[in-house]
């Protein structure tokens, strides 16, 4: 386990207490810690680098003009984690997004995905006890709802068996940390369940960097806009929607991260309703891969070939959230237009290949 750049937050007089982000690397980790050094928290972010790069805190410091800690390790490791919160004991709450989370890779490598994010959560649970942090911040998914009865899905809605490893170790997660709290661990739970989260920083300082071939839309998109992919498949044109192609809800990642420095908030200050609270996280607005398509097009004036190509086996045909209860109880909207967030991930897209990553 290595710490980088401890010295560097204790002098911020103004600090709200110090939040340990999991996976703050990664995509939604990285744009969530910008929110919360804005918002006058100090971080330290764990991550394995498993899914992302150490230039990523460049970034983060290049926004926020405040570098966040940084431990190189993984949470599976119990001593490693250990070992942390002993060097952190300001630690008050955490956000918890280390986890495995392509879901193809999960049908093929189940144990990988049940043993990384089952493990991490019980470490992080374990280790709060032991360390008095006021509550945890859990990434869930619309996934839970599977192929929903009907849209938009609210909480109330029918959880659905899970369709994936991936999928079922998110029902799982929540339902341990539910069990948990209510054998009277002495901490407080937010489970957020995300729609599809897109776009980058409006900086493009940071954004999303998928290994290998891309499977989700956007950055699949957007690596054909620039060229490095000849044509986009559209998956299924034959679906029972308006123009046959599958309905997701597309959240801007700034709007997300924001979301959850509100969640953080809401439980280091206990001022939650009860010691686990759900919401939903989208837009409240249902979007085709057709309409994407178009709607990127006249965002950024440059065209996406694609065609249509077969289903894509496990999709859902559309899914699309109720966020009433995170607009009126968190106080929270996700409000940046479609087309903001679209140019935001083409000027991520154009800044990789401006520095020669992608
Ligand atoms: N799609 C294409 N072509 C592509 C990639 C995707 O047409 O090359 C379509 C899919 O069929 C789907 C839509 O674009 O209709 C969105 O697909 P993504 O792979 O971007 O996202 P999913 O909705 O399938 O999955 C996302 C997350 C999962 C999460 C799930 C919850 O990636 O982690 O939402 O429903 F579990």
């Amino acid at each position: 386990m290595r710490i980088a750049s401890k010295a560097n937050n204790k002098d911020m007089a103004t600090s709200k207490g110090r939040i340990l982000v999991t996976g703050g690397t990664g995509y939604i980790g990285s744009h969530t810690t910008v929110e919360l050094l804005d918002a006058g928290y100090d971080v330290v972010i764990i991550d394995n680098l498993s899914n992302s790069n150490r230039n990523v805190l460049d970034g983060i410091e290049a926004i926020s003009g405040r570098r966040p800690d940084f431990v190189e390790a993984d949470c599976t490791d119990f001593g490693a984690l250990e070992k942390l919160f002993k060097s952190y004991p300001d630690i008050v709450g955490i956000i918890n997004f280390a986890a495995s989370k392509a879901v193809g890779e999960s049908v093929q490598k189940p144990l990988l995905y049940y043993r990384n994010n089952l493990n991490t959560l019980i470490n992080l649970l374990e280790l709060s006890k032991r360390y008095n942090v006021k509550g945890l911040v859990f990434s869930s998914s619309c996934t839970v709802y599977g192929e929903p009865d009907s849209n938009p899905v609210t909480e109330q809605s029918p959880i659905k068996p899970a369709t994936s490893p991936y999928g079922n170790t998110k029902q799982i997660c929540e339902e341990i940390i539910c069990d948990d709290i209510a054998a009277g661990a002495p901490f407080r739970s937010i489970i957020l369940r995300y729609f599809n989260p897109v776009g980058s920083h409006p900086s493009a300082l940071i954004g999303e960097l998928p290994n290998g071939v891309p499977q989700n839309l956007i950055p699949y998109l957007t690596q054909t806009a620039i060229g490095i992919r000849k044509e986009l498949s559209v998956f299924g044109d034959d679906y029972n929607t308006p123009d046959g192609s599958c309905i997701r809800d597309y959240i801007d990642v700034v709007d997300l991260a924001k979301a959850h420095v509100i969640a953080v908030e809401r439980l280091v200050e206990g001022k939650t309703e009860s010691p686990v609270e759900i919401f939903n996280l989208g837009t409240g607005n249902g979007v085709s891969v057709l309409q994407l398509i178009s709607e990127f097009e006249a965002a950024t004036g440059v065209k996406v070939p694609h065609r249509i190509a077969a289903r894509r086996e496990g999709d859902i045909e559309k899914v699309w959230a109720n966020p009433r209860r995170a607009n009126e109880i968190l106080g929270w909207k996700a409000d940046t237009p479609l087309a903001d967030t679209l140019r935001s991930a083409w000027k991520w897209q154009l800044a990789l290949r401006e520095r020669g990553i992608m």
